[in-house]
């Protein structure tokens, strides 16, 4: 398949769906973006890479960075993790706080936000510090982009700022005893990794193991059991998208995680990662052309799960 004449075909027939939806600016500092950018990679299993648009633009990865955290406390807790975080879509809002309440502070999955905080908790206990839990996570991503990724300050900052949701999610399970350390050094370490800045070839090299049975395949390394790594993907295609991951696998059918950066990142299994960039957002806070733009892409070459 001519992965280079697709990806620019894509680009071509997504050009309208540039000037749609809006950017976050809940937090502050990610309105600092060109709103119509579009970027767009391939990274196969062999190495071979594809790319349109800013491919090489750097944006901040937001909830992306959740799959890194879930593989780094999947890999040290096991299944102990599964009493603290479950593994079912939630339906609601990844920022929600609603049923937190009724479930007694156990958060439906690892990639809302509740979810995404006990998950930073467990590895912040592990490794008995925040600044070592950021430095492990950023050496996680380092090895699987073979890159120096970098935190963002100001987008850091923002956050800190006004993230009171995250604040309000992270106190009302801290009592229900879900969170064991110190409030602000479980939300710092958080705030941190969403903050991380990368662009789309390095985040589709980073999802090449969760294609490829939880091995990279570029160094054979096992990052992840395969078992676990069929649980990261069904959890992406679950619940990757929040309220709208039952829509983004009916129209793309790919396991994926979005972030309010405007990224997005698809696993094709057993033959590579995608990652699309499209600032714009839905209304359920995914990038509007980057959903397109994977849903041409299954439809295109056929290369969905289904
Ligand atoms: O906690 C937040 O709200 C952001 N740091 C991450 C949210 C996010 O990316 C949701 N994604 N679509």
């Amino acid at each position: 398949m001519n992965y280079q004449k697709i990806l620019e075909d894509i680009q071509e027939q997504i050009q309208p769906e540039l000037i749609k939806g809006n950017v976050a600016d809940y937090i502050p500092a990610l309105k600092n973006v060109k709103e119509n950018d579009f970027a767009m990679s391939i990274r196969l299993l062999d190495g071979q890479t594809f790319n349109v648009g800013c491919f090489d633009k750097k944006f901040s990865i937001q909830s992306i960075s959740k799959v890194f955290t879930y593989s780094m406390a999947l890999k040290i807790y096991s299944k102990e993790l599964y009493s603290r975080v479950w593994y079912e879509p939630s339906g609601n809002p990844f920022n929600s706080l609603v049923q937190l309440e009724y479930e007694k502070g156990i958060p439906r999955n690892p990639f809302i936000n509740a979810g995404a905080i006990v998950t930073t908790d467990s590895l912040v206990t592990h490794f008995k510090d925040k600044n070592i839990a950021i430095k492990q996570i950023n050496d996680f991503i380092n090895n699987l982009s073979k890159d120096n990724i970098l935190i963002d300050e100001d987008i850091y900052m923002s956050e800190l700022k006004t993230g009171h949701r995250n604040r309000a999610l992270a106190n009302l399970m801290k009592s229900f005893s879900n969170i064991k350390n110190p409030i602000n050094n479980t939300l710092e370490t958080y705030f941190k990794h969403c903050s991380f800045m990368m662009n789309t070839q390095q985040l589709a090299t980073t999802m090449l193991f969760l294609a490829n049975h939880g091995t990279d395949p570029l160094t054979k390394e096992e990052i992840i059991t395969s078992s676990k790594a069929k649980r990261i993907n069904s959890l992406m295609l679950t619940c990757g998208h929040y309220d709208a991951s039952g829509d983004f696998a009916f129209h793309v059918g790919l396991p994926g995680k979005s972030g309010v950066g405007g990224g997005i990142v698809a696993i094709v299994p057993k033959k590579m990662a995608i990652c699309v960039y499209s600032p714009r957002l839905n209304s359920k806070g995914n990038s509007l052309a980057g959903t397109k733009a994977l849903e041409l892409f299954t439809t295109i070459t056929g290369l969905s799960i289904f």
